[in-house]
């Protein structure tokens, strides 16, 4: 079990967008669905793009890079289970997010 460390504050990720922020020299991409927050590693596991820029539509996050497409709730890619973005565990407290890290 990690440590929780602030990444934002809630209100910097609104409902259905995304973004990126580096916590501890780590790059994490933090993701709103319907006010719940997810996050995961920021590296998409093809070639690196960062997936906190890509876009989200759902709980599916399109890489800006080349288009490959993870299920941020899960990591793994609906189109090909073998494709998985490691996830991180994260929460809101106090109007902050808490990533575990
Ligand atoms: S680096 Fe993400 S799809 Fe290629």
């Amino acid at each position: 079990m990690g440590s929780l460390i602030k990444a934002c504050s809630a209100a910097e990720v609104p409902a259905g967008e995304c973004r990126t922020v580096e916590v501890s020299g780590r790059q994490l991409g933090l993701f709103n669905v319907d006010g719940k927050i997810y996050c995961l590693d920021n590296t998409c596991p093809h070639q690196g793009g960062p997936l906190g820029e890509g876009s989200l539509e759902g709980s599916v996050v399109t890489c800006p890079w080349h288009g490959w497409q993870f299920d941020v709730t899960t990591g793994v890619s609906p189109v090909n289970p073998a494709a998985q973005a490691e996830t991180v565990a994260c929460k809101i407290e106090g109007g902050s997010i808490l990533v575990e890290l």
